[in-house]
Parts: structure tokens; C-alpha cells; sequence
């Protein structure tokens, strides 16, 4: 059983491919971001009530077991713009994950369609994970 878990996690780091050429550019991506409201919980380099989307981009550039058991196979773009849009679950993943001070972050919002299309949020999430 163990082995079946260990031999999942793998597979699954094989397939995390975080990092795709970016849509968008620090322009673009910030005219999103404050049309959309995201900057009103978060910022580039420093945690607000949500995390710095830099230490976003990091925690999938480089996945702990915990956020590869999280992923459940799935690309970390696939997974955040379904998680941005309907905010934190808080059953399913209220502080699921610290910042590197320890503290616990709050909880996100909903971000529906009428703040930021379907297509622009993918661009979004592309980008921030592009940071560095
Ligand atoms: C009301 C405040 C708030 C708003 C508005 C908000 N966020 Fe968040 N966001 C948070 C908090 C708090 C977390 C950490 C808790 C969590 O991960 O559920 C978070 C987490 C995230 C994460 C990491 C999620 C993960 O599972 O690793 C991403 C990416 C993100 N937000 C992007 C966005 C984008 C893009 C927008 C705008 C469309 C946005 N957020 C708007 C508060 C907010």
C-alpha cells in the first residue's frame, strides 16, 4: 500500500510541469490583477492576507509531498483556476498550507466570471507561476 502511494507521488512529479511560457506580461498581469480585486489580498513579494504569489510560484516549481498528495495528479494551473474561482474550501483546504513564517493564512473569496473571465484567469495563474 505504502509502495502504491510512494509510486503515485512520483509519477505525479514527473508530470508537474509548473512552469509554461507566459501569456501575459508584469504589465498585463498586474492591469489583471487590480481589475479582478486579487491585489486587494495579495501582493508580489510580500504575504497579505493571502500569500506573496511568489512564494505561490515557488511552493509548485519546487512540490512538497504534501502539495503533490494535494495536486492528486493534476497540473498546479489546472488546479489553482479552480481553486481561485471558487475560493478556499475551508473543509477541504483552510490553512492547508503555511507561510514560511508559520503563520496561517485566511481564507479566499469566490472570484466568479464576473470579475475575471475564464480565459484571463488561466493567463493569470500562468504567470504567477512564472514568478521568481
Ligand atoms: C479576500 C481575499 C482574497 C482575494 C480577493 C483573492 N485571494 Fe487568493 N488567496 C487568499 C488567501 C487567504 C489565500 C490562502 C488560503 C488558500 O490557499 O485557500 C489565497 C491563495 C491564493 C493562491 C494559492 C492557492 C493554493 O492553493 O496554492 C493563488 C494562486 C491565489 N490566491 C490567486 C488569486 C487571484 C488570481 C485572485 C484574483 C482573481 C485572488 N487570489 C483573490 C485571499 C484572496
Amino acid at each position: 500500500m505504502k509502495k502504491i502511494v510512494l509510486t503515485g507521488i512520483v509519477l505525479a512529479a514527473f508530470n508537474i510541469n509548473p512552469v509554461q511560457a507566459a501569456p501575459l506580461d508584469a504589465a498585463g498581469a498586474s492591469k489583471l490583477l487590480s481589475k479582478a480585486g486579487c491585489m486587494t489580498c495579495h501582493t508580489t513579494d510580500k504575504d497579505k492576507i493571502g500569500p506573496a504569489y511568489k512564494e505561490v510560484a515557488a511552493r509548485y516549481a519546487n512540490p512538497s509531498p504534501e502539495i503533490l498528495a494535494y495536486l492528486k495528479g493534476e497540473q498546479p494551473v489546472d488546479y489553482l483556476v479552480k481553486k481561485v474561482r471558487t475560493g478556499t474550501k475551508p473543509k477541504l483546504n483552510k490553512n492547508w498550507v503555511k507561510s514560511k513564517a508559520g503563520k496561517a493564512y485566511g481564507l479566499m473569496t469566490p472570484n466568479p466570471p464576473s470579475k475575471i473571465s475564464d480565459a484571463d484567469l488561466k493567463d493569470l495563474i500562468t504567470y504567477i507561476l512564472t514568478l521568481k
